[in-house]
């Protein structure tokens, strides 16, 4: 697929993923959402890539939301609809991706700007960012996740207060009450996201896929995370990597993990 709304980079192992529509402030019309489920479901596939770092163009917006112009005229069921696609198709898929995903916060993340942020593994903010979801000023709620994502990470009477009022927060504030890991100066941002990167690839690729897999499970209502903890567990008993870990360990060396 030939992309025009976002810019995807391969460099090493990470993929580089861009919201490219500066203009528009990186707005989540449906083109968009449609590359974003593309390149998502190539990162799951290619073996290549271990991580994504995913931000947006210019130094204004990560993402100031879905695309109001593109809603403006939807039906009650057009809107279920909407939000249905975008949870499965991207939201959700970014957020059971094998591999991490860090949002880098580069400016505002508003409405399904801060979703998408949500959906990633780890947030990195630019002091310079403002994060928010201010549905409720158009008339709306949050329909990608943010209802529920918030309320996982900031705990439901901080998620309410800022669903209710609109307000933005400041980058500082994020990391002060947990929605972002780290706030750090604008022209840092990529350079703490690839720190992060540096450890997490020294890792084993499929000890940190279960990890992914069972953390997700915490905050899912329908199933039993420990029951999932307790599978994930032992799966990773059934990789070579686990011998290599295990044998490294012990032979006092360094671990060369292969993802199998
Ligand atoms: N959907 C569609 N277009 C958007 C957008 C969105 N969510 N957010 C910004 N844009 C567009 C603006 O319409 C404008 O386009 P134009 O130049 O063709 O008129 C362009 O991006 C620049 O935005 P502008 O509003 O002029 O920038 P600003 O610096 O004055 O304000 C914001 C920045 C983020 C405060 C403001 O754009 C805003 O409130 N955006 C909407 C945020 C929102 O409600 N998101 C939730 C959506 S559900």
């Amino acid at each position: 697929m030939d992309y025009q709304n976002i810019k995807a980079e391969q460099k090493d192992s990470l993929l580089y993923v861009t919201i490219n529509r500066a203009e528009k402030l990186n707005a989540l019309n449906k083109a968009t959402l449609l590359e974003l489920a593309d390149v998502f479901s190539g990162v799951t596939l290619n073996e290549e890539i271990r991580g994504v770092i995913l931000t947006g163009a210019g130094e204004k917006a990560f993402v100031a939301g879905a695309d109001i112009s593109e809603f403006a005229q939807y039906t009650v069921e057009e809107g279920e609809q909407l939000s249905r696609t975008g949870h499965a198709d991207v939201f959700d898929a970014i957020e059971n991706c094998p591999k991490p995903v860090i949002a880098a916060i580069n400016g505002f993340a508003l409405g399904g700007g801060l979703e998408l942020a949500m959906a990633c593994h780890i947030r990195i903010a630019a002091d310079t960012a403002k994060l928010g979801l201010p549905e409720v000023t158009l008339g709306l709620i949050p329909g990608y996740g943010g209802t529920q994502r918030l309320t996982q990470l900031v705990g439901k009477g901080r998620a309410f207060e800022m669903i209710a009022t609109a307000d933005m927060i400041s980058a500082s504030k994020a990391e002060e009450i947990g929605l972002v890991n780290y706030c750090v100066p604008a022209a840092a941002l990529l350079q703490k996201a690839e720190e992060l990167f540096q450890k997490i690839l020294l890792r084993a690729p499929l000890a940190v896929a279960a990890a992914i897999t069972a953390t997700n499970a915490a905050v899912k209502k329908d199933v039993d995370g420990f029951e999932v903890e307790i599978k994930e567990f032992g799966s990773c008993f059934g990789t070579a990597d686990f011998k290599e870990g295990v044998n490294a360990f012990l032979e006092k060396r360094k671990p060369r993990f292969n993802g199998k």
